[in-house]
């Protein structure tokens, strides 16, 4: 198991106006209290930069980019434009995007190479639908997610982090059990092995799907659980610290 230091990353979605830089600085504040997590939030673009001044310690990053560096793209928005915004990272292929706009494994690996091509690191996420699941197809849907995904070449692994997210526990309340995330997880860690090979075994691997403080010790607590994609519950600082702390090993109560 990696020695790395748990990652615990809010996803604000479509979530934020300037008002909420008061949480990104109060996110901030207790990252710098819990030097053991790694903390950072993906506000939409707007707030970016505003939220870089602001904060200090944590990672502040994006939650898509587009994949070529500048063009005839109206409304879309590039890694490097991203990278001088004060973006540290993106996530790319979570599964809101991959069913809102139709984002194809392809181009979820396009946005993924051409994030790493501009300094940034990369949550890729990949999940199943509950369909799926039911059919006895998780593994096999998820390995494929990431098989088609993963970007490829050199420099790639390097800051890498995948988000396994179960489409049906996202904002429903509903959790895999610790088995059922610990098989998928340690699929994943073989999947990145055989794409990667050695150099898979250190890519972090987070858990995302309603985490909330009750809930986060218990997962974090699973093998191969690298770290949290958290969206609801990270658009507090409140409700977040309770996750950030619990992945500091202190309990919450
Ligand atoms: P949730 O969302 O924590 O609100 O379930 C997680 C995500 O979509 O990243």
């Amino acid at each position: 198991m990696s020695q790395q230091r748990p990652y615990v990353v809010g996803n604000w979605k479509m979530h934020g106006t300037r008002a909420m830089l008061a949480e990104a600085r109060a996110i901030d504040r207790a990252g710098q209290r819990h030097p053991k997590v790694e903390v950072a939030i993906a506000p939409p673009f707007t707030l970016i930069h505003a939220a870089r001044k602001e904060a200090e310690q944590i990672g502040i990053g994006a939650q898509d980019c587009h994949p070529v560096d500048g063009g005839a793209h109206t409304g879309d928005i590039s890694a490097a434009m991203l990278a001088d915004a004060g973006a540290s990272f993106v996530i790319v292929g979570h599964s809101e995007r991959r069913s809102n706009h139709g984002e194809s494994n392809e181009l979820v690996r396009a946005k993924a190479e051409s994030a790493r091509k501009a300094g940034l690191g990369v949550i890729l996420c990949v999940g199943e639908s509950e369909a799926e699941r039911d059919a006895g197809r998780a593994e096999e849907v998820v390995c494929g997610q990431l098989e088609a995904s993963a970007p490829q070449g050199a420099g790639m692994v390097e800051k890498l982090s995948v988000a396994y997210e179960p489409v049906w526990a996202i904002g429903t309340g509903r959790v895999p059990s610790n088995a059922d995330i610990e098989a998928m997880h340690r699929a994943i860690r073989a999947r990145l092995q055989a794409i990667y090979g050695a150099e898979g075994d250190d890519i972090r691997i987070l858990y995302g799907g309603s985490v909330k403080a009750e809930n986060a010790a218990d997962i974090l607590g699973v093998p191969e659980v690298g770290g949290a994609l958290v969206g609801g519950a990270s658009l507090t600082a409140e409700s977040f610290y309770g996750i950030i702390r619990a992945a500091s090993g202190e309990n919450v109560d």
